[in-house]
């Protein structure tokens, strides 16, 4: 096994330089850039990451949440995301800052941005970048943004947070059409 040892090393060495990042810049969009910068480093390494090590959830559900690492007080959660075929999220937020960086396959991501103040105003796209290898996004702790996967190919994705899926218990999804804002709740498989 030494890819999963070689994967460790090379995770727990990026995770280390995203600590530091953040540690000395605090959480600015060019501290999220030098993470990403991380990321897209570690991403590059895609033989550490082989689709058959991270298996396509068979159980209905339309992707799955690998933990590559997690600090003991529930900080800097890293994890690989292996989208299945399809799937669309509604806008949220992450109530955390989040980096993702494409490993293999693509997935398409839509910024928005919430007019303030109207309930009935639809949310509005503001930029849309597809997330494959080689490049990035980047989200402050209130920037909402959806996800949409498509086609049957493998998809991996490294997706990291300022804290774990399970501590986002104050996350807010937003109706498409009204900008309606609610409750959305932590994602239920982060293994
Ligand atoms: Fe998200």
């Amino acid at each position: 096994m030494e890819r999963v040892k070689e994967r460790e090393r090379a995770v727990a060495e990026t995770v280390a330089a995203v600590r530091r990042i953040e540690g000395e810049q605090g959480i600015t969009r060019e501290a999220l850039s030098a993470i990403r910068a991380e990321l897209l480093a570690l991403a590059a390494c895609s033989d550490l990451f082989p689709p058959e090590d991270f298996p396509a959830p068979d159980d209905g559900l339309e992707n799955r949440l690998y933990t590559l690492s997690l600090d003991p007080d529930k900080r800097f959660a890293l994890y690989l995301n292996r989208g299945s075929a399809q799937k669309d999220t509604a806008p949220h937020n992450h109530t955390t800052w989040a980096v993702v960086v494409g490993v293999v396959g693509e997935e398409h991501n839509k910024i928005y941005r919430r007019p303030a103040g109207e309930a009935a105003v639809p949310m509005e796209v503001i930029e849309e970048i597809t997330v494959k290898p080689g490049t990035g996004v980047c989200l402050l702790p209130e920037d909402i943004h959806s996800i949409h996967m498509r086609g049957d190919g493998p998809k991996l994705h490294l997706h990291m947070y300022g804290k774990a899926i399970s501590e986002m218990t104050q996350r807010v999804k937003y109706e498409l059409e009204s900008g309606r804002a609610e409750f959305y709740p932590p994602h239920p498989d982060a293994r």
